[in-house]
């Protein structure tokens, strides 16, 4: 069997070359190291790939996880890969954070700008919210920038605990350090004095949430989402460059206090980390299966029930956003112009109406 195809995009191109179907793995990678690596960038004389890379890899981050297909999982023998932008079609059914196909086609709001896929945001100069973190030429501005000495942009501007030969992630379980946390996503090394020295903590769906179901689906943590505490909930993690959209804002040890403009008045901003109160509107929510389309975040992650909405579960920056991208303008999840106030017709009982349920009808 052929290990390497000659063409610069081995792996694509190694779909064809391999048909080894083995027991599918979770978040540590499986399959031939040539699926991957190449030792000498060289195959029958030619040139594996134009570009040095580092650790011998035959691909980069975007060209790993990108794909001409719909497809958002694909399969090389017993190598799974998470697609993460669709380059032609839009995905069928996008994973978890969305994907990066429609910042790319359909116009920079539709999703983060990230380097490799689209130039830096024509209309943000950097992220909202986190003006007074005074990060310049950093991912604080734009992902499609170089790197700088402070810390990584592109795809590693937020994965910045990149494991792949990681210990195997253990189903159910919350990932660990040593798995590299939920979904490789920490600050860089370099922010350790801001106190980030551990990353987010969450349960991995082993489909990365491809077709989830009120029972299977990420469980996010939300913590006590009031002061530093490590390791951290995703939307802490959103808020370490949007700082100002965290209620009741942002703080880690280290001198980095930011809150969002209401000192401790969560309500200038939309409640974030923010236990759904068991009453008026809300109280249906305790009564409906846990909606994968609409995720909230557990406060613990040692005693919970996936398939429901629990007293104490909060609103997250992902009930309302995808972290990569979406059809959506601002990366929503669902068209914010279908939700009209008491006249919610098709739209009722998904997003905004979903938790809201008296503002549809
Ligand atoms: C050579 C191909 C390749 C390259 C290069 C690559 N990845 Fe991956 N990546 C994979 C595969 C395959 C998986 C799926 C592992 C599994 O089965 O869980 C994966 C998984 C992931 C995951 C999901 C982990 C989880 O918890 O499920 C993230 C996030 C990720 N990669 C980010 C990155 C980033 C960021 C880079 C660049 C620094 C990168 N990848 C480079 C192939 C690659
Ligand atoms: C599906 C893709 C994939 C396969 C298959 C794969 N690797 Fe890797 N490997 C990666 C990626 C991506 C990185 C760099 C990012 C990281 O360390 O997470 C990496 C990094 C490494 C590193 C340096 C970092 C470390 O963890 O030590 C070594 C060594 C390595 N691979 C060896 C191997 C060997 C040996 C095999 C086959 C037995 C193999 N890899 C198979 C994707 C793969
Ligand atoms: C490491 C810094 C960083 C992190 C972490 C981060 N963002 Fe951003 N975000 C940015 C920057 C920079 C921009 C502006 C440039 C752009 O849109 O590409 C932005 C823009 C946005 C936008 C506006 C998109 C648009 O173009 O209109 C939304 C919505 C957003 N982020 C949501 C989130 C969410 C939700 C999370 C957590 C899952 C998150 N961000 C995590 C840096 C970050
Ligand atoms: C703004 C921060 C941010 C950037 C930039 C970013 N990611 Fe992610 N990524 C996330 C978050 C957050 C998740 C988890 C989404 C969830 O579970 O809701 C994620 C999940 C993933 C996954 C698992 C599949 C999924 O959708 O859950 C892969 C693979 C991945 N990212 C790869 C990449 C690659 C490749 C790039 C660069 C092209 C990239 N990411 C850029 C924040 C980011
Ligand atoms: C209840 C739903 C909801 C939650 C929760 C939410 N957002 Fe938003 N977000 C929106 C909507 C809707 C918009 C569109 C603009 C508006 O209405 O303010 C938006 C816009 C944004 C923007 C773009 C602002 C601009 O100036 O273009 C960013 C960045 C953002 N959100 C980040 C976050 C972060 C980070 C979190 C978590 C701390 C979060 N959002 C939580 C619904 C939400
Ligand atoms: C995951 C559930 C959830 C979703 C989705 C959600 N909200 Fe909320 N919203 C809440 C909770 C919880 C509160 C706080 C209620 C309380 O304690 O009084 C709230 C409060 C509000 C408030 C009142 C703030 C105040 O100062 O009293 C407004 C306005 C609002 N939401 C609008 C929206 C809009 C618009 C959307 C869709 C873009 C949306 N919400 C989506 C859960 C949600």
């Amino acid at each position: 069997m052929r290990l390497i195809c000659r063409t610069g995009c081995a792996l694509l191109f190694a779909a064809i070359c391999f048909l080894d179907l083995q027991a599918q793995a979770l978040a540590n990678v499986t399959g031939p190291c040539a699926n991957c690596h190449t030792m000498h960038n060289s195959q029958a004389g030619a040139l594996v790939s134009s570009v040095n890379r580092a650790r011998l890899l035959t691909s980069d981050c975007v060209g790993c996880h990108s794909s001409s297909s719909a497809d958002t999982i694909v399969q090389l023998g017993s190598t799974r890969i998470p697609i993460v932008y669709n380059t032609a079609a839009p995905p069928v059914n996008e994973l978890a954070g969305g994907n990066f196909h429609w910042v790319a086609k359909n116009g920079h709001q539709y999703g983060h700008n990230v380097r490799g896929i689209s130039p830096p945001d024509s209309f943000l100069a950097i992220g909202p919210g986190g003006e007074n973190l005074q990060c310049g030429n950093s991912c604080h501005q734009s992902f499609s920038l170089p790197d700088t000495g402070f810390g990584r942009n592109g795809c590693e501007g937020c994965h910045g605990s990149v494991k792949h030969h990681g210990a195997s992630v253990v189903a159910g379980q919350p990932v660990t350090a040593a798995e590299g946390w939920y979904r490789f996503l920490m600050a860089p090394s370099s922010h350790s004095g801001f106190g980030l020295t551990q990353g987010v903590a969450g349960i991995e769906d082993p489909n990365w949430e491809q077709t989830p179901t009120s029972a299977q689906h990420n469980i996010y943590f939300g913590g006590d989402g009031t002061a530093a505490q490590s390791p951290r909930s995703l939307n802490k993690f959103c808020a370490s460059c949007h700082a100002k959209f965290h209620a009741p804002g942002f703080f880690e040890s280290g001198g980095l206090t930011v809150d969002n403009g209401g000192g401790v008045n969560p309500w200038l901003r939309h409640p974030t980390n923010y236990a759904i109160p068991n009453k008026g509107e809300f109280a249906p929510l305790f009564a409906t299966p846990y909606n994968p389309a609409v995720p909230v975040a557990k406060p613990v992650l040692t005693s919970y029930q996936a398939a429901k909405i629990e007293i104490g579960d909060q609103v997250s920056c992902v009930s309302c956003h995808r972290a990569h991208g979406s059809p959506y303008p601002d990366m929503l999840r669902w068209d914010y112009t279908a939700m009209k106030a008491h006249d919610g017709g098709s739209a009722s009982g998904t997003g905004c109406f979903f938790c809201h349920t008296a503002k549809d009808s």
